[in-house]
C-alpha cells in the first residue's frame, strides 16, 4: 500500500485523492488547515450560486472511499512540517491553493476602507480567519478594481438586497451587515478595454439581470480600437461579452436602488483620503497594438468610501516547501516538485499553487490527474516512509495538542449548520467561528466515513 498525504482539501487536492483512490493500493490522507473541506468551493464560490456550491456533493463522494481520510484543522508548516510528513507518507501532494491577494503598490492602498476582494469574499463566505465585524458597509460608493469573475462576484454581492440573499448559507452576521448596507453606487474599474476583460459571459450577464441595481456603461467606452476589434472578431467569448455590454449601454436606467457603473481604460494611481478612504484617483489609459494599457496623463477622481482591489490571488510559501516568489507557485515539472531545479523525490503539486490562480473548479481535475499520473509513474522508485501505521500521524498530532477534525467531525459540523439554517427558514447557515466549528465537530454524531 502506497501512503500519500495531500495537503489542501480544495478541488485540486480532492481530485488528486480521487484519482489515487481509483488506482487502488493507495491510502490517502487529505489534510487541511481548516476544520472543513472543499477550499474555495466553500470559501470562495459566491453564496448566490448554489449550483456551483453543490459541486461539494460530487467531491464528498471521494471521501466516502475508505482509502481516503479527511484530516482537518491541521496547518502544514505549523502543526506538522514536511520532514514529519515524509516519515509517515511515501508521497506528498501540495495542493494548498493561492490564498492571499495581489497588491496594486499605489499610495493609500493601506488606508482604512481600502482592502482586497479576497478579504471581502472570506468575510461574506464565513471563513473562520475573517473577523465577523470586518465590514460594516457604511460606504455610499464603492470602487471595485479588476475585471475578472471575482470582481463580478463581489459587485453582485454588494448590489443585491439582503432579502435576495436570505435563502443562501451566508452567516447571520453577514446577512445583518448586508441588510444595513448604505451602498448606492458600485464602480467596476478596468485598466484595459471591454475586449480585454476576463469575465465569462454567463457571469457577466447576471449583472444585467439584477433587480436591485441598474447597470450603466458609457457607449463611448465600448468603442473598440483596431487591435481590440480584431481580438473580438477572433474570440467568441470576447464577442459575446462586448455584445452583452452593448445591450446594457442601450438601456434606459430604471431608477433602481443601486447602480453598477462599468468603467474601462482607467488605471488606479492613488487611493485618496487621510484617516480613511475618500476616493480613488485613476489615470485614463489607451491601448497599444498588443492590447496593453498605457497612461495618457489625464487623471480623474472617483468618489468612494470603500475600495476593493480584485486583481488576482497569490500563493503563500509553506515552511520547508520550495516557492518561487516571482510567480507565487511551487516550482515543478508537470506536477513533480523541483528543489534547486532537480526533481524532489516523493513531492508533487496540484491546483492553484502549481499553475497560479487561474481556472475554474473543473480545470483542477485535469491538473490533478497530470500530477497523480506523475506520482504513479514514479511509485516503484519512491523512498518508502519508515512509519507504516496510519494512526501514528494522528498520535503525533494529538501529542502536539492539535484537535484533528475527521470526516465524521466534518459531517457533524454540516449537521449543525443545517439545523441552524432550518431554524432560520433556510437550508443551511454557515458557522464562521472556528471554536464553534470545533465544538460542533466533537459534539457529533455525524455519519461514519466509508
Ligand atoms: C472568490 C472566488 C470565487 C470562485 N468561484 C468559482 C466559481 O463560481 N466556479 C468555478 O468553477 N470556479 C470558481 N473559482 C475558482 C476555483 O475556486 C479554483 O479554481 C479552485 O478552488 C482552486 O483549487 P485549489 O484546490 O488549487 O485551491 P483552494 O480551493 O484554495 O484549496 C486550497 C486548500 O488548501 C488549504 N491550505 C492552505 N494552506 C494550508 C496549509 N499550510 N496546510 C494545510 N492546508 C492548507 C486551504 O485551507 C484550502 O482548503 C473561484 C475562485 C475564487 C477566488
Ligand atoms: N463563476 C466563476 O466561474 C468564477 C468566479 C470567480 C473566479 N473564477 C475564476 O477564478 C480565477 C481568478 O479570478 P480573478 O477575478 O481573481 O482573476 P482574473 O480573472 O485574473 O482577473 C484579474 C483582473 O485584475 C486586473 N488587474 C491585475 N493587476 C491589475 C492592476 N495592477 N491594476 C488594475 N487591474 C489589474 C486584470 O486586468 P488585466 O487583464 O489588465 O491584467 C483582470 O481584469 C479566474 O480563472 C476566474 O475565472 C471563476
Amino acid at each position: 500500500m502506497l501512503r500519500v498525504a495531500v495537503i489542501g482539501s480544495g478541488p485540486a487536492g480532492i481530485y488528486a485523492a480521487g484519482a489515487l483512490a481509483q488506482h487502488g493500493d493507495v491510502l490517502v490522507d487529505v489534510i487541511d488547515r481548516l476544520p472543513s473541506p472543499y477550499g474555495l468551493v466553500r470559501y470562495g464560490v459566491a453564496p448566490d450560486h448554489p449550483k456551483i456550491q453543490s459541486i461539494s456533493r460530487t467531491l464528498e463522494k471521494i471521501f466516502e472511499d475508505p482509502a481516503v481520510r479527511f484530516l482537518g484543522n491541521i496547518e502544514v508548516g505549523t502543526h506538522i512540517d514536511i520532514e514529519d510528513l515524509h516519515r509517515f507518507y511515501d508521497g506528498l501532494i501540495f495542493a494548498h491553493g493561492a490564498s492571499v491577494d495581489r497588491r496594486l503598490a499605489i499610495p493609500g492602498e493601506d488606508l482604512p476602507g481600502s482592502t482586497s476582494a479576497t478579504e471581502f469574499v472570506a468575510w461574506y463566505c464565513g471563513h473562520p480567519d475573517a473577523p465577523p465585524d470586518g465590514f460594516t458597509l457604511d460606504a455610499r460608493s464603492v470602487a471595485v478594481i479588476g475585471m475578472g469573475n471575482v470582481a463580478l462576484d463581489v459587485t453582485r454581492m454588494l448590489a443585491k438586497s439582503a432579502d435576495e440573499l436570505r435563502t443562501t448559507d451566508l452567516p447571520e452576521h453577514v446577512l445583518d451587515a448586508l441588510a444595513a448596507s448604505q451602498v448606492e453606487d458600485i464602480h467596476l474599474i478596468g485598466r484595459r478595454g471591454p475586449a480585454q476583460a476576463k469575465f465569462t459571459t454567463k457571469e457577466l450577464r447576471e449583472l444585467g439581470d439584477l433587480t436591485n441595481a441598474d447597470v450603466l456603461v458609457d457607449p463611448r467606452d465600448l468603442e473598440l480600437d483596431e487591435a481590440s476589434e480584431l481580438m473580438r472578431t477572433n474570440d467568441p467569448l470576447l464577442r459575446r461579452n462586448v455584445e452583452v455590454m452593448q445591450a446594457w449601454a442601450a438601456r434606459t436606467p430604471e431608477g433602481r436602488p443601486r447602480r453598477v457603473h462599468v468603467r474601462f481604460l482607467l488605471r488606479p494611481v492613488e487611493v485618496l483620503g487621510t484617516d480613511r478612504v475618500s476616493g480613488l484617483r485613476v489615470e485614463h489609459t489607451r491601448l497599444d497594438e498588443r492590447g496593453n494599457a498605457t497612461g495618457t496623463g489625464e487623471l480623474s477622481d472617483i468618489d468612494a468610501q470603500l475600495v476593493l482591489r480584485s486583481v488576482g490571488y497569490r500563493g503563500l510559501p509553506v515552511h520547508g516547501v520550495p516557492f518561487d516568489e516571482t510567480t507565487g507557485v511551487i516550482p515543478n515539472a508537470g506536477g513533480r516538485v523541483l528543489r534547486d531545479d532537480a526533481v524532489a523525490p516523493g513531492e508533487y503539486v496540484a491546483g492553484w499553487i502549481k499553475r497560479g490562480p487561474t481556472g475554474v473548479i473543473g480545470t483542477n481535475k485535469h491538473d490533478a490527474n497530470e500530477t497523480v499520473a506523475a506520482l504513479l509513474a514514479d511509485a516503484s522508485a519512491l523512498p518508502l516512509a519508515p512509519v507504516r501505521d496510519p494512526d501514528a500521524v494522528l498520535e503525533l498530532l494529538r501529542e502536539r495538542g492539535v484537535r484533528v477534525v475527521t470526516w465524521q467531525g466534518w459531517r457533524a459540523i454540516e449537521l449543525t449548520e443545517a439545523r441552524l439554517g432550518q431554524a432560520q427558514g433556510r437550508q443551511r447557515a454557515k458557522i464562521a467561528d472556528r471554536e464553534a466549528m470545533l465544538r460542533a465537530a466533537s459534539d457529533g454524531p455525524g455519519p461514519e466515513q466509508g
